[in-house]
């Protein structure tokens, strides 16, 4: 070939292709849905594999703010805001605070914006197209904040063809549910809302001082703090599922790396509170990972499928109970919080909250009828998060990252001996609570 011909197909294929980022996809728990294609298999069941059955968790869709990142860390920067003599047309990148304006008010705080209730009608939508032979369900469940059941009713009418013939079931949140609830976290003293915060504020004074000294520079009477540039960075989500976009995320204002240290911070947040880092979690998450399994693996379950709406503290709950996104996966070892060092990023970390917990995260547990070339014909299980499939630790023996019946079964109990005993380990001072989620029995 012609050396500009050759050029011309390298540059057709991208070879040359520019360095590019997406902030949006390093938001942790602020980032809007997307499906991260981790690890990137293909989500189409295996070659002779059909979905019979499927359970799945789902976070509430984008919000406008919560009441924490609120509180915490906006409202400071956005009343610092208006209160300024700053002259922002003289502060390069940052120039557009001359005429931004905050999109968040006290009385939107926690509610569901337009593009939260669009992305849930959507995902509706996508699990109808991939469950095609699947009837209606007669009920989906949800917890009771305005936010998860506006997020289920959205699901439910893009999912079904006629709405009223799917109940709305409202599981209550209160905290003397016990494990019987989507939000077993409120009701087990041994967790902590605030666990975590403690270490990633440690990674949020490294990452921030370089940009706080930067944007001293760029203005230098604002007085830039660390929480500011949290601030900010959270307002890039925030303001992009509110507005469609936000001149937060341009990469002027934050570079990748910024980004990625805004990200890591959050990760280790999520570590200590709902992840590998917290001896809690896999508590939290097992009672909804057994009551799936009772319904996915029973032989007269009255639905197809099984979605249960919650918020963003229990994904990653289930996915510690079910040993996901393990950094330690393969490592022989177990020492958890040594994988999340607090003075430098571990790059090569599994646990990403971005692909966790994004809005609208959902988690999937199929039940699959196979007949595979090179196995065995029968049920199978296999576990989709954001639409990737992922294998279980020590439950993969079954074509495309699923597990064989016998081998789920075991894998259920085992998980069951790590992390079973929500009363004992929760220890709740109310006297009737349980350990199981029952509201899939009367389905
Ligand atoms: C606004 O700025 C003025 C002058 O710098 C200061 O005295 C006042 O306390 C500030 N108000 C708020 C709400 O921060
Ligand atoms: C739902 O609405 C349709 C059309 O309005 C009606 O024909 C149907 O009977 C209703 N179904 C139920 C379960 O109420
Ligand atoms: C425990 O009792 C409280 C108060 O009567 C009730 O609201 C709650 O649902 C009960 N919990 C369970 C798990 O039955
Ligand atoms: C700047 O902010 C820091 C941290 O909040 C505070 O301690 C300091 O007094 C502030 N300085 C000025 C000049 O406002
Ligand atoms: C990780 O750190 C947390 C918080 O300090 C602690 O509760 C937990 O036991 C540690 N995990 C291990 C395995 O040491
Ligand atoms: C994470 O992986 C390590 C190494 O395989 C394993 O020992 C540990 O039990 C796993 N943690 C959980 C909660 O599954
Ligand atoms: C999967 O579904 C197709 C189409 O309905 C059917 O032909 C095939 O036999 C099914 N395979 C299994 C293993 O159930
Ligand atoms: C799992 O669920 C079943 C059915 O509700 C229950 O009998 C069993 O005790 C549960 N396992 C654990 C470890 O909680
Ligand atoms: C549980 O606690 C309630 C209120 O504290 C008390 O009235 C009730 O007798 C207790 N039940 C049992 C079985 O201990």
């Amino acid at each position: 070939m012609l050396p500009s011909v050759v050029l011309s197909i390298a540059l057709a294929n991208g070879a040359l292709a520019a360095y590019s980022f997406k902030p949006l996809e390093h938001l942790a728990g602020i980032a809007p849905y997307f499906e991260p294609a981790d690890p990137p298999l293909d989500p189409k069941p295996a070659q002779g594999c059909n979905v019979t059955r499927a359970s799945y968790l789902v976070r509430h869709a984008a919000i406008y703010a919560n009441d924490f990142d609120y509180e915490e860390y906006i409202e400071p920067f956005t009343d610092k805001l208006k209160n300024t003599s700053v002259d922002w047309s003289k502060a390069g990148p940052l120039s557009f605070l001359a005429t931004w304006q905050t999109p968040i008010s006290d009385e939107e705080l926690e509610e569901l914006t337009k593009v939260g209730e669009l992305e849930a009608f959507q995902l509706g939508v996508d699990v109808s197209l991939r469950y095609p032979g699947f009837k209606p369900p007669k009920k989906v469940w949800t917890s009771t904040a305005e936010r998860t059941e506006k997020s289920a009713q959205s699901f439910i009418e893009g999912l079904v063809e006629r709405s009223n013939g799917t109940e709305r079931v409202s599981v209550p949140e209160s905290k003397a549910e016990g494990a019987d609830s989507l939000t077993p976290y409120k009701g087990c003293p041994k967790y902590s809302s605030s666990a975590g915060s403690k270490q990633s504020s440690q990674y949020k004074e490294i990452y921030t001082k370089p940009i706080v000294e930067h944007f001293h520079d760029l203005a230098p009477s604002f007085n830039f703090t660390a929480d500011d540039i949290v601030g900010m960075q959270e307002l890039c989500g925030y303001e992009t599922v509110i507005r469609g976009s936000s001149p937060f995320c341009s990469l002027e204002v934050f570079s990748p790396n910024e980004w990625l240290g805004f990200e890591y911070m959050n990760d280790i947040q999520y570590h200590y509170n709902t992840g590998y880092g917290n001896p809690i979690s896999g508590v939290l998450g097992y009672p909804w990972f057994n009551a799936t399994a009772g319904v996915l693996m029973s032989d007269d379950s009255d639905q197809d499928i099984y979605i249960s709406f919650t918020h963003r503290e229990l994904p990653p709950t289930l996915v510690v109970a079910m040993g996901l996104f393990n950094n330690s996966a393969f490592s022989g070892a177990n020492n958890p919080n040594a994988t999340m060092p607090l003075a430098i990023q571990n790059h090569r970390r599994a646990w990403k909250s971005s692909r966790i917990l994004p809005f609208l995260a959902n988690i999937a547990v199929e039940t699959l009828s196979c007949d595979s070339y090179g196995f065995d014909a029968g049920d199978y299980f296999r576990v989709v998060v954001n639409r990737s499939p992922q294998h279980l630790p020590d439950c993969a023996d079954g074509p495309g990252e699923s597990c064989s019946k016998g081998k789920f079964e075991e894998f259920v109990k085992a998980r069951g001996e790590m992390f079973g005993g929500y009363t004992e380990q929760c220890q709740p001072e109310y006297n009737n609570s349980t350990n199981v989620l029952s509201i899939y029995e009367d389905a």
